[in-house]
């Protein structure tokens, strides 16, 4: 298959952010902003493999400053690296005051993408061309990326079935908690 530079798949979506995208107090919801964040990674995973793409994972959401209605969000995604059938999208979202001016940057995530032939099968992604040091060093941190998310799961995996009730129960004696529950006797 043949290999395809970042610019290929570059997507930008923008958004104006209205009153039925808010809360009571015209904040808008984290939920709406992720969805945007979907659907962006989506058309630049399913550009760049030419392929139907489901979201794995995601990594890196923090709502830095708020996003209000009336701003313009706008949403720039690129594959940052490629596995065999994974693709890291890196996201950057800016939202704009269109009577100020003003841009925030109000956050940058990341989120999995696995390309998916037409039986459900897993796809081989098309090769990476990397144009730029920028490309380089993202390429190289969406795979350290790719390590750590495998080592989270896997640990997360393991100490949820080995850590005894006791021992949680004691590593959360300084936590703002109350175990108020009858246990069951051994
Ligand atoms: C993602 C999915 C395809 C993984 O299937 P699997 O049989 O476990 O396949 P593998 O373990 O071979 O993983 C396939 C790829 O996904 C990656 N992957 C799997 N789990 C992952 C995770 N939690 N985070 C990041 N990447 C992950 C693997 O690293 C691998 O990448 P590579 O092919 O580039 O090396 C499968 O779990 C799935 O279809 N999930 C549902 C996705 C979906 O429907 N999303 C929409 C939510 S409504």
């Amino acid at each position: 298959m043949e290999a395809r530079t970042v610019d290929y798949s570059r997507t930008t979506i923008t958004e104006l952010m209205i009153p039925s995208f808010a809360n009571f107090s015209g904040k808008v919801h984290g939920g709406l902003l992720l969805s945007l964040m979907d659907k962006v990674a989506y058309v630049c995973a399913s550009k760049h493999s030419g392929a139907y793409c489901v979201t794995v994972s995601v990594d890196g959401v923090e709502f830095k400053e708020p996003v209000e209605v009336g701003e313009l969000v706008s949403l720039s995604a690129s594959i940052n690296y490629v596995g065999n059938s994974s693709m890291i999208v890196g996201i950057r979202v800016v939202s704009l005051k269109p009577k100020t001016g003003i841009e925030k940057h109000t956050n940058s995530c990341y989120f999995t993408m696995v390309a998916k032939n037409d039986d459900g099968s897993l796809m081989t992604v098309p090769r990476l061309i990397l144009e730029s040091n920028d490309d380089m060093r993202r390429f190289y941190d969406g795979k350290i990326l790719k390590k750590m998310r495998r080592q989270i799961s896997q640990v997360l995996d393991r100490e949820i079935k080995d850590v005894t009730e006791q021992a949680m129960i004691d590593s959360l004696a300084e936590d703002r908690c109350d175990v108020a529950y009858e246990r069951e006797k051994l």
